[in-house]
């Protein structure tokens, strides 16, 4: 398929990251401009769109283009829209959503295919969000590495993070709910394939990922170690660095990112929507 990026398009790092100009994403785009959005989203994992000016309605308007919207099981949305999270860091938060390593949701049985975040307000300095691209971060493993890997299990859990006393519970500005229904364990394959474009990929994350079918704590956790270190060494990487008006759109089944809190003092708000995904296989 030809893409048409027009009129120019920055690669963000040599692992992943695509900066797009040319678009106006408050206007309804046309069926040629989503195509072309989506090629791009495949081929490159993140998308950085600047310059927007959006309303809530807005982004969610596009983010439909991609697919359904979800609601987050475990963090309140917005009392107008549930789909919609504004995720708000105050200057004496301790702590900020999406501190750490992780790809969103990976403790549903569908977790997201995607999200979509737009500035609202930014600190004076920091808060980039980093991604590292799982895809390359596989790639670069050992055969023997990967046959070990083909065929295992990972089982994923809200538990530690949403769980009574879990780690995001103790936000002061991210209201939770449910923490009761956290510690349901869901199983995916550790390595995934992409539905859209075949490729493989490491789908293991430290925040959600909790074990190996099969394994003894003490082998999983081995293993998990590795992993969790590998899958974002610092060239699987891209750094997005956050302007007024700044939109990203990343794909959840190829990368996993974190949110830097380096910020401490100030106030950072972004606005998040995802879409619905499949069954990781
Ligand atoms: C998230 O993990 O969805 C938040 C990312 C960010 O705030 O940059």
């Amino acid at each position: 398929m030809v893409i048409d990026l027009t009129p120019e398009a920055q690669p963000l790092s040599g692992a992943l990251g695509l900066e797009l100009h040319g678009f106006d994403l408050s206007q309804t785009l046309t069926e040629g401009q989503v195509a072309s959005i989506r090629a791009a989203f495949n081929e490159n994992h993140v998308l950085v769109f600047r310059a927007q000016s959006l309303t809530t309605e807005q982004q969610m308007a596009f983010g439909r283009r991609f697919g359904e919207l979800d609601t987050h099981p475990f963090v309140n949305g917005s009392s107008q829209h549930p789909e919609v999270l504004e995720i708000v860091t105050e200057p004496d938060d301790r702590t900020n959503f999406g501190g750490g390593w992780h790809s969103d949701v990976t403790f549903l049985d569908e977790p997201d295919l995607g999200s979509i975040l737009y500035a609202v307000e930014l600190p004076p300095f920091g808060g980039d969000t980093l991604f590292a691209n799982q895809h390359a971060a596989y790639d670069a493993l050992s055969e023997t590495m990967k046959g070990l890997l083909d065929g295992l299990v990972g089982l994923h859990s809200a538990g530690p993070q949403y769980g009574a006393g879990g780690y995001s519970t103790k936000s002061k500005t991210m209201a939770t709910k449910n923490a009761e229904l956290a510690a349901k364990v869901v199983e995916h394959p550790i390595v995934r394939t992409h539905p859209e474009t075949g490729l493989n990929g490491l789908y293991v994350n430290q925040a959600f990922t909790v074990g190996i079918k099969g394994m003894k704590k003490d082998e999983s956790n081995a293993i998990l170690g590795f992993l969790f270190r590998h899958a974002v060494r610092e060239h699987f990487t891209c750094r997005v660095q956050w302007r007024p008006g700044t939109l990203v759109m990343w794909d959840n089944r190829s990368v996993q990112h974190y949110a830097l809190h380096d910020y401490v003092g100030q106030r950072r708000h972004v606005r998040r929507i995802t879409v619905k995904g499949d069954r990781p296989r």
